[in-house]
């Protein structure tokens, strides 16, 4: 099983991208998770929204998003919202292409860090929103938050046991979750 990972921050060191590669260190037997960054993805724009003119790094993204088992994504908190790229990346990735859209159906699951108490509780609660309204089939019954984060990481690294335990527990509950949603032919 493949677990595509998306860090929903660009900056060199983020958190999000360090609590995605402990995921990667974490994950259960026979899952590979692979982290996709978006820093090369353009904003969305409708005039190139038809087959002809899709941006061959859109096209990228949609195949990774389609060719995964489940998407997992890891969303900072910007202004009580999921930053821009994320928005950006997801208005992509609810665009049919002709076909179907990538995430429709697609199990996904949401997790975030922040140096706040309540670590990103409300970014995820907007993510699972939209999520949910391009079609997603969004892992819900726990998110994991990780607030209080700068005490958490040390040199990019998850140094924090209790957070590494939490985490080890997520990953297994959302396999088991996409092994339960396999995602249907559609057409
Ligand atoms: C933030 N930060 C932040 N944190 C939070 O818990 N709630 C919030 O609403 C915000 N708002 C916010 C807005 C903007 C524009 C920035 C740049 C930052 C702090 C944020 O959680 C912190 O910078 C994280 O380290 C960002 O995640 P990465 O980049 O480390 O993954």
């Amino acid at each position: 099983m493949t677990i595509l990972a998306i860090p929903g921050s660009l900056r060199t060191g983020s958190i999000n991208r360090s609590l995605l590669e402990a995921a990667v260190e974490e994950a259960p037997e026979g899952v590979t998770i692979r982290i996709l960054d978006l820093a090369g993805l353009p904003f969305y724009n409708g005039d190139l929204d038809n087959p002809a003119d899709w941006p061959a790094e859109a096209l990228a993204f949609a195949d990774a998003l389609r060719s995964a088992d489940g998407v997992l994504f890891a969303t900072p908190e910007y202004n009580h919202v999921f930053p821009g790229v994320l928005g950006n990346a997801l208005d992509w990735a609810s665009r049919p292409l002709g076909s179907v859209a990538p995430l429709k159906r697609k199990p996904v699951a949401v997790m975030g860090a922040s140096p706040g108490l309540i670590g990103t509780a409300r970014a995820q609660d907007h993510l699972k929103f939209v999520l949910m309204t391009i079609g997603a089939q969004v892992y819900s019954a726990s998110g994991l938050v990780v607030g209080s984060a700068r005490a958490k990481f040390e040199d990019g690294q998850l140094t924090d046991s209790e957070t590494r335990r939490r985490l080890s527990l997520f990953l297994e509950a959302f396999v088991t979750y996409v092994h339960a949603e396999p995602v249907p032919a559609l057409c």
